[in-house]
Order: C-alpha cells, then sequence, then structure tokens
C-alpha cells in the first residue's frame, strides 16, 4: 500500500511526521506500507516555485492514501493565486476530484473541559460537517480584481454549483446519514442566494430515494447558531464549499481544540486525501507545541477509508484515546492537573500505545 505524505508548511511537518510514526507502530505487527514525501504549498514554492509541483500531483494519483499536512502560510497568503501555497492544496483537491469532505466533530469525554462550553452542551457530541469540495465560490468564475471605467478596483468571485455537483454531495450526505443516526441537516442560505435555491431543490429531491432519512434545511447563519446552542440536535451537516470551511471550524471548538480534528476529502473512486482540519499555523511552527492529534486520528481515517485497514485503524484510535485517558495534553488542551507534553512527546506516547494494542 503506496501511502504518500505531503508534509507541507508550518506546523505541517512535525504533526504529520508524529502520523507517520503511528503508522510504522502499526506497520510493525501488520500492513506493510511503502510511505514516500513530496513538496507542496509554500515548501514547494520555495524549492521551485510552483506550490503544486507536477511530480507531486503524479505521486498523489499513484497512491492509495495521502497524508497532507497544511499548506500555506502568511508569508504566501495574499499573493496571486499561481504564487500562493494554499492554493497548491486548493488545486489538489480539484485535479483529484475530492469533492466529499467529511469532518467528524466528537467530544472526547476527557477533553469536556477543554471547551470554551458547558459541558452538558458538548457532553456526547457525534456529528459530521459534510463539506463539498471542489466547487463553489473557490473555484467559480469569473474571479479577480479589475477595474471599472472610473478606475475604481472591484473584486469578484462567483458562487457556481451544478446540479450534478450538488447530487452527488447529497448522494454522500444520505448514506452517511444512513449509516448513524439517519439525521442529515442540508445548510445554505436560499432566502438570499440562487445557487443555494438550487441547491436545497436539489438536494431535496435526492432524499426522496432515502425515506428512511430524515431531511432538515437550516440557512447558514441559523445553523451556526444552533450549532453552538445545541450540538447535538446534528447527526451528519451536508453544504457547500465555503459554508463549510467556516462551519467546521465553528464545530471544531465544541470539541475544545481545532487541535483535535481529522478529514478525509474522497473522490469518485474512493481514492482519499486525509488532513487534519486546523491550517498550517506558521505562529506556533517550530516550537514542538502543536497537538499532533488531528493529524495521527486522520492517519486513522486514512487506513479504514482508502487502505480498508479497520484494525489498524482503531489501533490507532484507541491508542488516542488511551494517552487522553493517562493524561497526555498538549498546550491547547491542557487543564490544570495534565501532563503537558509536546507534539513529539505526545507522538512517541500514541506510538508506543499502538505498538501495545498491536501485541
Ligand atoms: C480548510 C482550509 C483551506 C480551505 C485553506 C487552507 C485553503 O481553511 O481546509 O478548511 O479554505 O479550504
Ligand atoms: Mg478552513
Amino acid at each position: 500500500m503506496k501511502i504518500l505524505v505531503l508534509p507541507g508548511d508550518g506546523i505541517g511537518p512535525e504533526v504529520t511526521a508524529q502520523a507517520v510514526k503511528a503508522l510504522r507502530a502499526v506497520a510493525a505487527n501488520g500492513p506493510q506500507f511503502e510511505i514516500t514525501e513530496a513538496l507542496i504549498g509554500d515548501a514547494a514554492l520555495h524549492a521551485g516555485g510552483d506550490p503544486l509541483p507536477d511530480a507531486t500531483l503524479d505521486a498523489a494519483r499513484r497512491a492509495d492514501g495521502i497524508l497532507f499536512g497544511a499548506a500555506g502560510t502568511y508569508e504566501t497568503d495574499l499573493l496571486p493565486p499561481e504564487k500562493r501555497g494554499g492554493h497548491g492544496l486548493l488545486r489538489l483537491r480539484k485535479a483529484l476530484d475530492l469533492y466529499a469532505n467529511f469532518r467528524p466533530v466528537f467530544a472526547f469525554p476527557e477533553l469536556l473541559g477543554a471547551s470554551t462550553l458547558r459541558r452538558e452542551v458538548v457532553e456526547g457530541v457525534d456529528l459530521i460537517v459534510l463539506r463539498e469540495l471542489t466547487g463553489d465560490i473557490y473555484f467559480g468564475t469569473p474571479r479577480g480584481v479589475h477595474r471599472d471605467e472610473s478606475g475604481q478596483r472591484y473584486g469578484v468571485n462567483t458562487m457556481h454549483y451544478t446540479e450534478a455537483e450538488i447530487r452527488r454531495i447529497a448522494h454522500a450526505g444520505f448514506s452517511a446519514a444512513r449509516g448513524r443516526r439517519k439525521k442529515l441537516c442540508s445548510v445554505d442560505k436560499a432566502n438570499v442566494l440562487e445557487t443555494s435555491a438550487l441547491w436545497r431543490e436539489v438536494v431535496t429531491e435526492v432524499g426522496a430515494e432515502y425515506p428512511d432519512v430524515e431531511l432538515s434545511h437550516l440557512y447558514v447563519d441559523a445553523a451556526s447558531m444552533h450549532l453552538i446552542r445545541r450540538p447535538k440536535d446534528f447527526d451528519v451537516i451536508v453544504t457547500g464549499n465555503i459554508f463549510g470551511d467556516i462551519l467546521s471550524d465553528a464545530a471544531a471548538m465544541l470539541t475544545g481544540s481545532i487541535g483535535m480534528l481529522p478529514s478525509a476529502s474522497i473522490g469518485p473512486t474512493g481514492s482519499g486525501l486525509y488532513e487534519p482540519v486546523h491550517g498550517s499555523a506558521p505562529d506556533i511552527a517550530g516550537q514542538d507545541i502543536a497537538n499532533p492529534l488531528a493529524s495521527i486520528l486522520s492517519a486513522a481515517m486514512m487506513l479504514r477509508h482508502s487502505l480498508k485497514q479497520e484494525e489498524a485503524a482503531r489501533a490507532i484510535e484507541s491508542a488516542v484515546r488511551h494517552v487522553l485517558a493517562e493524561g497526555y495534553r498538549t498546550a491547547d488542551i491542557v487543564e490544570s492537573g495534565a501532563r503537558r507534553v509536546g507534539t513529539q512527546e505526545m507522538g512517541d506516547a500514541v506510538a508506543a500505545a499502538v505498538s501495545r494494542y498491536r501485541h
């Protein structure tokens, strides 16, 4: 099984290194992996002027699973797209048609105190934000900054969804809900945007094929409120690219830290890219304080969904729960009385726990 690791920028390399430790611990007594690395993001820009080099894209196409760190930093964030590290990730998602982005939000019992929300609000939260990842205002054209006749600059981006794009993500949402508590909430802004009105219509049509799944609709502003107020009401949330980007960061806070949240981006053939929901966090890079658990849990999702190694996936997830129960905490989730550890020590602890589970 070929795994491609794309460490990228900021804390990307340090957290993916810990996930690789966990994968090696799994491989010591089970599935064999061929793990290779390639450049993406600012790291690739510095090396050769392209945030997604052809060699990286080729390797990504050949891989059975891709473990991604983070791409882009403040250094390039505001440059034109082709010079922006984060653009490498967007291009990769598009090139591999990774349209279905699953962002599971799960409240670890040990971390309930780490959330800014009250314990009774977050205890038992178990939801998935299913974000469409290859369409919407992220990719729609026309786009750009231009000048009008008076010489004034204006910016334009285009929210764009085809029926087919909405249909396939809706199917992914209903199937996911079917395997869980059978509730799907579709989020849009149909009271203002035509694209959203079409979204709602198509999702409703697809819903007729899933009579066993309870479908509801929320406007994105109301959804953001409900997410903070009554997060346990949600099972699967399906939404477009931009709303999903925003809602998933908010949802991450239910768990106490965005440093805990993994994600899976799946294409039509089941190929997948796995990445922490957090970004490159350049402000804390290189200090050995970043939480590697989101990356480690992303590796577990990769084992489960793309490599079909359920047992190995569970070994990693159990190991994470185990180290949390033992009191290991990185800075973002530390509470008084806990054992504060750095990125590497957390990675070592998880790898050691994986080894124990596999023997
Ligand atoms: C995410 C990130 C990316 C996005 C950025 C880095 C381009 O915020 O994966 O949520 O907006 O999709
Ligand atoms: Mg985001």
